[in-house]
């Protein structure tokens, strides 16, 4: 199984000396700006302004938040320390509600925290491990991208165009990208010929950073505006969309971006084939369908300004739904990093969680 290499293992997020350092997205593509965080209070306000995005990439954050909240906290190792921690935990995972990347990781490290502090360990002891549960977080989400790629990969028409929605690629993740991942995969393998990459409206991850992650793997590439998708695929130069997902419930429907329900529509309808790439750190099997996953509400500034600058005239109603939801009919498959599930859902999304998945 292939290795994330040096060129292609960019990660947004880091762990130095102590503290979390990242990537400002926000800046992105103008300026390459790193900033360090060593308050955990600071790194839920950095998902919350996303300034990190992406659900993989927040769940790490949200794992190195952990640990920077353990940290804070000196004596012992006892009930009240695990309590301060879930405390924190709660903070963290209120930052963004969609993706479940963000809670599940956050879990995972009040898990690690809580077998230690059982086990009658110092507070040193629970931080160190808990840094690195974090780390292996991290690592654990580049991997299964790099095999999802190459799940994925063979699914794309050999030398077709494909068309993606917002921003999947190393900076939305711990490294390497999902469907991004798997486009990066199907070009380095000569198998695709062409990518199309949305806009994004209005946060423009499409724009800003898609586009800047397409042009550094030098892929032949083609921003549009969200509204082309359609006239694109009728006109015959779509042959599969693929992108990727905040949370996928127990039956397949899938939260993701605003605009991929509209896409997968529009796929439906030309006969375009419509995956998802994701880690199975994202289904959701506690939610029996779509209808239950919580859509984040974003400000209003995101419609209305840019840069700063306003936009719009004062006055007008503005409706700023981050994700939205996709039924699992309009799915052709999901690649995780256990394989490719396909309907029904209910058992292929269970088998991949389990890694039975045929
Ligand atoms: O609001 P964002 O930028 O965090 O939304 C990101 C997406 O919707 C991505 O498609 C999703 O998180 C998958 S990222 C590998």
């Amino acid at each position: 199984m292939a290795q994330a290499t040096e060129k292609t293992s960019f990660r947004p997020i880091r762990w130095v000396d102590g503290g979390v350092e990242l990537i400002d997205q926000t800046l992105l593509p103008l300026d390459e700006v790193w900033l360090r965080f060593d308050d955990y209070r600071d790194v839920a306000a950095a998902v919350r302004e996303m300034k990190i995005r992406g659900a993989p990439a927040i769940g790490v954050a949200g794992a190195y938040a952990l640990a920077l909240a353990a940290a804070e906290t000196a004596g012992r190792a006892d009930a009240d320390f695990m309590s301060r921690l879930e405390r924190a935990g709660r903070e963290i995972a209120a930052a963004r509600p969609t993706a479940v990347n963000l809670a599940w990781a956050v879990d995972r490290m009040l898990d690690v925290a809580r077998r230690k502090v059982s086990g009658n360990d110092t507070v040193d002891a629970v931080v160190g491990e808990l840094i690195e549960e974090a780390k292996r977080i991290q690592d654990e989400d580049e991997a299964a991208n790099v095999r999802m790629g190459e799940f994925g990969a063979v699914l794309l028409p050999e030398g077709g165009s494909i068309l993606t929605h917002c921003n999947t690629g190393a900076l939305a993740t711990g490294g390497f990208g999902t469907a991004l991942g798997v486009i990066r995969t199907a070009w380095s393998q000569g198998r695709i010929a062409h990518v199309y990459a949305t806009e994004t409206r209005p946060f423009m991850q499409g724009a800003r950073l898609t586009a800047w992650e397409l042009v550094r793997a030098k892929i032949d590439s083609t921003l549009i505006p969200d509204s082309a998708a359609g006239q694109l695929m009728r006109r015959g130069k779509v042959h599969a969309v693929i992108l990727g997902a905040d949370r996928i419930a127990a039956n397949g429907d899938v939260a993701n971006k605003i605009g991929t329900y509209s896409l997968a529509v529009l796929a439906r309808q030309h006969g375009i084939p419509f995956y998802v790439a994701a880690p199975t750190s994202t289904i959701d099997l506690s939610l029996p369908s779509g209808d239950d996953i919580p859509i984040e509400e974003r400000p209003a500034e995101e419609v209305t300004h840019i840069y700063g600058r306003r936009i719009v005239p004062e006055g007008i109603g503005v409706l700023n739904t981050a994700f939205d939801v996709t039924p699992h009919e309009l799915v052709t498959a999901i690649v995780t990093e256990n394989g490719v599930a396909q309907g029904p859902y209910t058992i292929s999304l269970k088998n991949a969680t389990e890694g039975t998945l045929g």
